[in-house]
């Protein structure tokens, strides 16, 4: 059983934080791009590959039926962790930009005609950019985009201005992956709802830091994957209500999402079913119920106020460095902290960084039209998950500045 509100604890359920980077104890401090996997996720798929191994979906046999099961199981350990109403809801994909691809695809081969919109916002990842462009490109539909402040938070005032009958889906992140910016997704909807409007949510780095409540939300689509998540790679997921997964059309045809196929016509299966082709990532979706069962345990208040004090904390001993600046100052943040320098390039520090045994990212975190937003070509940053500590924080800094002396 997980310990609550005691990092010690957690930190000893993931092995990769145990080990040395260039003869140092390893910080890391890149979650915004990927989390570490606690032992429990990697003990399953490791027995799933030694014990349970077998196609889903298909066979008569003992450890076919274990496998569609356990696969099934992860199914509805994800449906009851964001509280959607059923586990149709929940469609397993690649990842969120995978889940993202899919909506597009649906929306602009059946929803979107010349001279409809998309609204996203200045600050998503290119995964929540180019496929309403490439949809807006099959179908004639246009792009429009809601502005920024200087703080990193959503122009809300500009964003009621921009609805109007012509939008046909609102698609924004829940937070930021460079600023950490919250966004306040609930006035999202009710203001989007209000004008019949569906929302679809970018959900990639919430997940790591806060408990999803789908039905609560109301948003109509939520895009999630699970390597943020102290998950694997390559497996991710799209909540969608009923309603609108029984209206978009199949993404991808082949095995799985069939009920019936003759060379006239072939009948779909119903979803979860019909988005599904494929042998999927079986022991993706298993792995991603292990961290499901994982972060059950937490005690999720707990962490939220633990991040916050580490983030306030990192912020503090951060903007004390001379030449600092940071981009993304919102009132309501996750635990990322972005910034650049006024002498040195981020990719100087991040290399020297590593040197010392901290890992962080460098450039521009696949959010290019926000980095001229802020007229800065890339920045250092820094994520941080609930298994990180102040002590980090504090190497982080006393390598920072050891950074900055070798490279000015
Ligand atoms: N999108 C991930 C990040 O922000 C990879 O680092």
């Amino acid at each position: 059983m997980v310990e609550k509100n005691n990092v010690f604890n957690l930190r000893n359920d993931f092995p990769t934080l145990k080990r040395k980077v260039n003869g140092k104890d390893l910080v890391y401090f890149d979650n915004g791009a990927t989390s570490q996997k606690p032992s429990s996720v990697i003990k399953r798929i490791n027995e799933f590959y030694q014990n349970e191994n077998s196609n889903i979906h298909r066979g008569v046999h003992t450890l076919s039926q274990d496998a569609t099961s356990a696969y099934e199981d992860a199914r509805n350990k994800i449906q009851k962790y964001i509280n959607a109403r059923m586990e149709e809801e929940i469609i397993f994909t690649k990842g969120t930009t995978d889940s993202i691809n899919l909506v597009a695809n649906g929306f602009s081969r059946e929803i979107l005609n010349k001279g409809d919109e998309i609204l996203i916002s200045a600050m998503e990842h290119h995964s929540n950019i180019v496929p309403w462009q490439l949809a807006c490109e099959y179908s004639g539909a246009k792009l429009k985009v809601c502005s920024v402040s200087d703080e990193g938070e959503l122009d809300m005032e500009e964003f009621k201005t921009l609805l109007s009958d012509k939008t046909k889906l609102v698609a924004i992140t829940h937070v930021s992956n460079t600023l950490g910016t919250i966004n306040p997704v609930k006035e999202i909807v009710d203001f989007s709802h209000k004008l019949n409007i569906p929302v679809l949510f970018d959900g990639a780095q919430s997940v790591p830091h806060m408990k999803l409540d789908v039905q609560d939300l109301n948003c109509d689509f939520y895009a999630f994957g699970a390597h943020k998540m102290f998950g694997p790679t390559g497996i991710g997921v799209l909540y969608g209500k009923k309603k609108w997964l029984e209206k978009l059309p199949p993404y991808q045809g082949g095995g799985d999402m069939i009920k019936t196929v003759t060379f006239e016509k072939t009948i779909y299966n119903d979803i979860p079913h019909k988005f599904e082709a494929g042998t999927p990532n079986i022991v993706g979706g298993i792995g991603l119920g292990a961290a499901v069962d994982y972060l059950n345990k937490l005690d999720w208040e707990s962490i939220h106020e633990y991040e916050k004090q580490l983030l306030d904390y990192a912020t503090t001993q951060l903007s004390q460095i001379e030449g600092v600046r940071i981009i993304g100052n919102a009132k309501h943040k996750v635990g990322v902290l972005s910034f650049v320098h006024q002498k040195a390039h981020h990719y100087d520090i991040g290399t020297i960084l590593d040197q010392l045994g901290v890992a962080i990212r460098t450039g521009h975190h696949c959010t290019e039209p926000l980095m001229r937003r802020f007229n800065v070509s890339g920045t250092a940053r820094a994520s941080f998950a609930f298994y990180n500590t102040t002590e980090e924080v504090d190497v982080f800094i006393s390598a920072l500045k050891r950074a900055l002396k070798m490279i000015l």
